[in-house]
C-alpha cells in the first residue's frame, strides 16, 4: 500500500500534476490518522508500505517517527519511500541507514554536465518572459521540466550509496536504492549518463518511466518509438554498467500475461493508496477518487465494494481513460480534452 504521508514538497518540479491538477491539500498526515490506518490493517498487515504521495516524504514533521512506529507494529512489512535526494544531508543519511527500510527510489532527470549539446532546446531559464532559475534544467537543457539536480544532490547521493553500500559489504541489512527515471524528449544522452551514474555509484538498479503530461498539456513526451529508443539504449548502458535496469512500460513476457496482454493495468494489482485524511484511492493517479476512509469503514469493506470491484473489469474503469502510466501501449493524449483529463484524475466521479 502506499501512505500518502505528506503533499508538502520543498520542490516544485514542473512536470508535476501535484498542484496543478491534482490540486493536493499541502499538509502531513497526522499520528491519529496514520494509528486508525494500521489499526485497519491488524488483521491482513500490507506486505510493503511505500510512505510516498505527491510531496517529498521527507518535508514530513515526524517521518522517521511514522517508519518507527509501522515497524513497532508491522515488523514484517517492507518500508520504502521516493525522495528527490535534496534533504539527503549526512544526517538524515545516517537516521535512514539505522531503520529498518528496505527500498529508497531516488528521482533524478539530470545531472549537472556542462557542455550542453547545441541541437538541444534552451533551458527554460533563458526563454523569454521566464523567471531566471537556475535551479531548472540551466546545465543540461534537455530535462528542464523534471527535477532540478544541484552538485549539492550529487554530494548527497555519493554520500548515501558509499554509506549503504558499506553496510551491505559488513553484512549488514541495507536498503535497495533505485534511481528512478523520467523519459523526456531528445533524452538519449542524458539518459545514458544517468545509467552510468547509477552504475558508478553503486546504485541496486535503475527504474525508467513514462512521462504523464496530463497534469501540463503543454509538456510533450517521447514518441512512442523514441521511448523505446530511450528503453534500449538504457539497457545496452546498463548492462555494460552491470546495473539491472527496469520500467513498467516496457512488459516482458511476464508482466504481459499479468497484464493480459495489457488489458489489465498492472497497478489495480493488489495495490491501495490512501490520502492523508485516511481516504482510500485504486491509484495514485486517482486520489481524488474516494472509496471510502478507513475512520469509518473496514480496508475489506472498502475493497470489497462495487465500487472498487469494478476497477477489476470486465472493461477499463472510465476513470482510467486515457492514462497508460503503467501500461506498455502508448496512448495518443492529442484527442482528450482537458476537461475529461480533470474529471479521470483529480475528481473524484
Ligand atoms: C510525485 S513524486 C513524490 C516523491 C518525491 N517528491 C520525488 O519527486 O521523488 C513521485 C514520483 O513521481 C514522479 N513524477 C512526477 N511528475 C511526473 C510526471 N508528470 N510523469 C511521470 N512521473 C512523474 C517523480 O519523478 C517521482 O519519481
Ligand atoms: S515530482 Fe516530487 S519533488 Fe518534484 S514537485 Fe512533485 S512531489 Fe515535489
Amino acid at each position: 500500500m502506499q501512505l500518502e504521508v505528506t503533499n508538502r514538497c520543498n520542490l516544485d518540479c514542473d512536470m508535476c500534476p501535484r498542484l496543478v491538477l491534482l490540486k493536493v491539500p499541502e499538509v502531513d498526515m497526522q499520528r491519529e490518522t496514520l494509528e486508525t490506518i494500521l489499526d485497519r490493517f491488524e488483521e491482513t498487515p500490507a506486505h510493503s508500505m511505500t510512505l510516498t504521495g505527491w510531496g517529498e516524504p521527507l518535508m514530513h514533521h515526524d517521518f522517521f517517527g511514522f517508519v518507527d512506529r509501522i515497524h513497532e507494529r508491522f515488523p514484517e512489512t517492507d518500508i520504502g519511500f521516493t525522495t528527490n535526494g535534496h534533504l539527503l544531508t549526512k544526517r538524515i543519511v545516517r537516521q535512514i541507514l539505522e531503520r529498518p527500510i528496505g527500498r529508497i527510489n531516488v528521482s533524478l532527470e539530470e545531472l549537472p554536465w556542462d557542455e550542453a549539446p547545441a541541437h538541444l532546446p534552451p533551458a527554460r531559464a533563458s526563454e523569454e518572459g521566464h523567471e531566471v532559475n537556475l535551479m531548472k534544467g540551466d546545465k543540461n537543457h534537455v530535462a528542464r521540466d523534471g527535477h532540478p539536480t544541484p552538485p549539492k544532490v550529487v554530494e548527497h547521493l555519493r554520500h548515501l550509496l558509499s554509506e549503504r553500500n558499506a553496510k551491505a559489504a559488513r553484512g549488514e541489512s541495507a536498503p535497495e536504492i533505485r534511481l528512478q527515471v523520467v523519459l523526456f524528449p531528445n533524452s538519449a544522452e542524458t539518459t545514458a549518463r544517468l545509467v552510468d551514474f547509477g552504475a558508478e555509484l553503486g546504485f541496486q538498479a535503475v527504474n525508467l518511466v513514462r512521462l504523464d503530461v496530463r497534469g501540463r498539456p503543454d509538456l510533450t513526451r517521447p514518441t512512442y518509438q523514441e521511448e523505446r529508443d530511450l528503453i534500449a539504449l538504457a539497457r545496452e548502458r546498463a548492462e555494460a554498467g552491470g546495473i539491472p535496469l527496469g520500467s513498467v512500460n516496457d512488459h516482458g513476457h511476464i508482466l504481459r500475461v499479468a497484464s493480459h496482454d495489457d488489458e489489465f493495468c498492472m497497478r489495480l494489482d493488489s495495490y491501495v493508496y490512501i490520502d492523508v485524511e485516511g481516504n482510500v484511492a485504486p491509484c495514485c493517479l486517482l486520489r481524488g477518487h474516494r472509496l471510502g476512509n478507513l475512520a469509518e469503514e473496514s480496508l475489506d469493506g472498502i475493497w470489497n465494494s462495487a465500487d472498487f470491484k469494478r476497477f477489476y473489469g470486465p472493461d477499463p474503469h472510465p476513470a482510467c481513460d486515457g492514462c497508460d502510466a503503467f501500461m506498455h501501449r502508448y496512448t495518443d493524449q492529442s484527442d482528450l480534452t482537458e476537461r475529461k483529463h480533470a474529471s479521470s484524475i483529480g475528481e473524484p466521479s
